[in-house]
């Protein structure tokens, strides 16, 4: 099979999942926008509704490209300091725990703004393909860590006795440290299959130097996951 017709039918899912989890927004809604291919289509369906009449209080942005593509579509853009309770946030993930719907975020690098809105949002919805659930987080995904780039060694060392490969996230032909929206840099620590999310991410948020990691624990309130039989909700147990 070739790329382009495996990827068809992901494509389909995304957009599907993009299209109902912008269905759920409403009048006068403060709305969280993820980052990521699936928070990006559905910021393309939020700006239709956006232009088919629905009034947003504003749409907080989790990155710098996702604000540009809302600012493209029309969605009018707040901020966490004139709205510091977010109604709905709308973002993508890397892997989900199938039972728990615990989280890996941030391989496209948003993953402190992603908390940050996550943290301040009423309910956080997630959409994803069939393809990002797993029964164990950690098999086949690295945990992204943010760090302060001058405490890059120390937050190395700390992430190995930690139980991890990490390597520093990199860009280009030529290998420039990946920088995020904040200035920081990207460790990708491997953890293999991880046995206790909730406690990896509090280790890791312990060590001097890191800011935090992809690890979403206990924060999905909605999971909308596209098929090829449309879009399943599950809700947490
Ligand atoms: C961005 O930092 C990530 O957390 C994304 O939410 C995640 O990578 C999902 O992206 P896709 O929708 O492109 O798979």
């Amino acid at each position: 099979m070739t790329g382009r017709r495996s990827a068809a039918p992901a494509d389909a899912a995304k957009r599907a999942v993009a299209t109902a989890a912008a269905g759920l927004v409403a009048d006068g809604m403060v709305v969280g926008l993820g980052s990521g291919s699936t928070a990006e289509l559905m910021v393309a369906a939020l700006g239709e509704r956006v232009r088919d009449g629905l009034r947003l209080a504003g749409a907080v942005p989790t990155s710098e490209r996702t604000a540009a593509a809302a600012r493209a579509r029309g969605i009018p853009l707040t901020t966490l300091d004139a709205h510091p309770v977010v109604d709905l946030t709308l973002d993508g993930a890397d892997e989900v725990a199938a039972g728990t719907l615990d989280l890996i975020k941030g391989l496209g690098g948003a993953l402190l703004r992603e908390k940050i809105v996550a943290a301040a949002s009423r309910l956080l919805v997630v959409m994803v393909d069939e393809s990002k659930l797993v029964d164990r987080l950690g098999r086949r995904t690295p945990v992204p860590v943010e760090a302060v780039p001058f405490a890059w060694p120390v937050v190395a060392a700390a992430l190995q006795r930690l139980g991890a490969r990490a390597v520093r996230r990199r860009v280009g032909a030529d290998g420039t440290p990946f920088v995020t929206d904040e200035g920081n840099a990207i460790a990708d620590a491997d953890f293999g299959a991880i046995a206790d999310p909730g406690r990896l991410e509090r280790d890791i948020r312990l060590v001097t130097g890191v800011i935090d990691c992809g690890l979403f624990v206990g924060r999905t309130g909605l999971l909308l996951v596209g098929g090829a039989d449309g879009v399943r909700r599950v809700t947490p147990a």
